[in-house]
């Protein structure tokens, strides 16, 4: 595969690692200031209550798997015919790691601060509620989980086919 034709692929993992660490970073400032501390720590955070899921869950993995991985993902692909001479396996699987591991990412982190914001405020004022609303948390966070789950396994089974094929990367 020609350089040229893989590395336009290549720019939206670079795109979205650093969407994601601006997240991050913002995620991680507002949760020292004073106020918004002292509210995290009130319900439970960062172990034991609704608070886990806004601090570590969410932060941790935005930057994590949506900053990091991404970016792992991306340098792969480009070191990998540079390092082995082989050409990536697939473009089509490429495009699927980045689609499944992005989408799952912000699905997680979207989930983590909705059902942490709002199981927080109900624990300071009806913590009886909080058994409704987290029945629901189990299947959404399993289907984000899943989703980027997907893209990790696409991204292995990318990485593996391409240093068993056969096929040289054209500009070795
Ligand atoms: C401006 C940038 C950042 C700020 C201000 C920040 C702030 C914080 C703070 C205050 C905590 C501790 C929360 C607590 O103990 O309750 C934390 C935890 C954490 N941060 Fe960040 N962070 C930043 C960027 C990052 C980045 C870039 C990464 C990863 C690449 C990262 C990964 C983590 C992880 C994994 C934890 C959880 C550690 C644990 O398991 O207790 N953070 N961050
Ligand atoms: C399919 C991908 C992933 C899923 C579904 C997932 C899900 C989870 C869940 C549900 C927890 C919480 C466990 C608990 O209740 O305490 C957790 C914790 C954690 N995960 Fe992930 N994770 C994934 C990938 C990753 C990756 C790739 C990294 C690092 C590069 C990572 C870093 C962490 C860290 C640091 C914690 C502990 C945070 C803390 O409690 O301090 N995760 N993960």
């Amino acid at each position: 595969m020609r350089l040229n034709t893989l590395h336009p692929h290549l720019v939206k993992f670079l795109l979205v690692s650093a969407i994601a660490f601006f997240i991050g970073a913002m995620h991680g400032m507002l949760q020292v200031i004073p106020s918004v501390r002292a509210w995290l720590d009130s319900i439970g955070s960062p172990y034991g209550g609704p608070g886990h899921m806004i601090d570590p869950l969410a932060h941790a993995h935005i930057n994590l798997v949506g900053g990091l991985v991404t970016l792992a993902m991306g340098t792969t692909y480009y070191l990998l015919p540079i390092f082995s001479g082989k050409a990536v396996y697939s473009l089509r699987l490429v495009d699927h790691s980045f689609w499944w591991t992005s989408v799952g990412v912000f699905y997680f982190y979207s989930t983590q601060m909705v059902f942490g914001i709002w199981e927080g405020s109900l624990l300071l004022s009806d913590p009886q509620a909080i058994q409704h609303v987290h029945r629901y948390y189990g299947p959404i966070v399993a289907s984000s989980g899943i989703i980027m789950a997907t893209g990790f396994f696409v991204y292995l089974a990318n990485v593996v086919l391409s240093l068993t094929s056969k096929t040289r990367d054209s500009l070795q």
